[in-house]
């Protein structure tokens, strides 16, 4: 048992399951001279107030002095593509001077040109390459990622980066959560008919027999794959046992929020183009999170999602990183968090929420992951600032001295 003392405050969300509409800014704490008490399994036992935890906790082995400096909960970053090979910065010039995300993909750009690069990577080669932006991810405040396939487009390449996802976890630290996206975009040797049949009865079987994601996801815009397709393709992946997320009112708006609610999924994600239909049905489901990517707003210069209405609607909303090569190269949480409260009008207590607790709700992990209370994992980060706000404030550069995983400290020392 060991014992993080000398907390000068520790804020967190509090609860096991995601916080909605006004919820958002009542349930969070904020504890002064905090001390977080942590067992050899990495769990949190206590946490409180100095004084009262010193009198009634005994056995305590190791203490570790966190020098007055603030913590928060690890970050969950619930919407990543961070298994990929190669870079486009050549789109992201070409979107500087003018191009849209659509223009780029029809030039021979987009989800096709990372493709082409990961056929050609062995998961050793992907994960050597990729763990470079989960360690960052981990240095900056993330300790537990969701993490997509996508960029391979037929069975073995798909299994191919989940492999190397899994393996880029055991390599970093990082807790990694691994959904199956076959369903990104349609291989170029493949009609959109061929493609499905492909998804539903080679991919989907191959992901089961090894285990190898727990969450199906699918890119439900126009353009992709349509809503009668994704609703074809997540019921069979729930037949096989997988739980859903989706991509939903990225592009054009349609109904793709409203389709998440409809099949349970856990999420609905991107949402810049949803209907206030969308956001009704977001609002009175209780399972799927709206799951909002600013920096991809910004990436590809589209107004933002319409967080304000949809807190204000009573939805449940998550922030992350949608950290990929074409439209959001950044594994930086900190960042959503500035551009959330900048862009999104989030209040910082809303944002923090959003990139934590939500989040885990997000990827099923809201019972264990996301706050900092007695049963969860002990996974937080110190910080050398003054207040909650100065996090979003301080934009673009990390002031974290030490992130403790598990109740370990595996970025930073103190
Ligand atoms: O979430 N929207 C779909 N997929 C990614 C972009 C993928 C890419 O451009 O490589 C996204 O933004
Ligand atoms: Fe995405």
């Amino acid at each position: 048992m060991k014992i993080y003392r000398n907390i000068s405050a520790l804020i967190t969300p509090l609860g096991k399951t995601a916080l909605r509409g006004d919820g958002m800014r009542k349930n969070i704490v904020t504890v002064k001279d905090a001390t977080i008490v942590v067992n050899d399994d990495g769990i949190i036992t206590d946490v409180g107030s100095e004084k009262e935890i010193l009198e009634k906790n005994k056995g305590i082995t190791e203490e570790i002095d966190c020098k007055g400096l603030l913590a928060l909960p690890g970050f969950v970053d619930s919407h990543t593509h961070a298994v990929f090979m190669g870079e486009r910065s050549n789109e992201f010039c070409m979107r500087a001077e003018g191009r849209s995300y659509q223009e780029i993909a029809s030039a021979g750009g987009g989800i096709h040109s990372s493709v082409e690069q990961v056929r050609h990577a062995s998961a050793k080669e992907i994960s050597q390459y990729s763990q470079k932006f989960v360690r960052n991810a981990l240095s900056l405040g993330t300790t537990t990622m969701e993490i997509k396939s996508g960029y391979g487009l037929s069975a073995e390449s798909e299994i191919t980066l989940l492999h190397a996802a899994k393996r880029i976890g055991e390599l970093t630290g990082m807790e990694i959560v691994r959904t199956w996206l076959g369903a990104h975009a349609v291989p170029k040797e493949k009609t959109q008919t061929e493609y499905i049949e492909e998804l539903i009865n080679e991919q989907l079987p191959r992901v089961i027999k090894e285990q190898a994601a727990e969450f199906c996801d699918v890119f439900c815009d126009e353009g992709y794959f349509t809503n009668e397709e994704t609703e074809r393709i997540c019921n069979a992946a729930k037949r096989a046992g997988m739980k859903i997320k989706l991509h939903a009112d990225e592009l054009a708006g349609t109904g793709g929020a409203a389709l998440a609610a409809k099949l349970g999924s856990y999420s609905a994600d991107h949402l810049l183009k949803i209907s206030n239909a969308g956001i009704v049905a977001l609002a009175k489901s209780e399972r799927t999170v709206a799951t909002l990517l600013p920096i991809t707003a910004m990436c590809i210069r589209s107004p933002y999602a319409p967080a304000r209405k949809m807190i204000e609607a009573g939805c449940a909303v998550a922030i992350a990183t949608d950290c990929n090569p074409g439209s959001s190269m950044s594994e930086n949480m900190q960042l959503a968090i500035s551009l959330a409260v900048i862009g999104m009008q989030m209040l910082p207590e809303e944002a923090l929420i959003a990139a934590t607790l939500n989040g885990a709700a997000a990827i099923d992990r809201a019972t264990t992951h996301g706050s900092i209370e007695k049963g969860k994992i002990a996974d937080f980060v110190l910080y050398d600032i003054p207040s909650l706000s100065y996090l979003a404030y301080h934009i673009g550069v990390s002031d974290i001295v030490t992130v403790v995983k598990n109740g370990k400290m595996v970025s930073g020392i103190l």
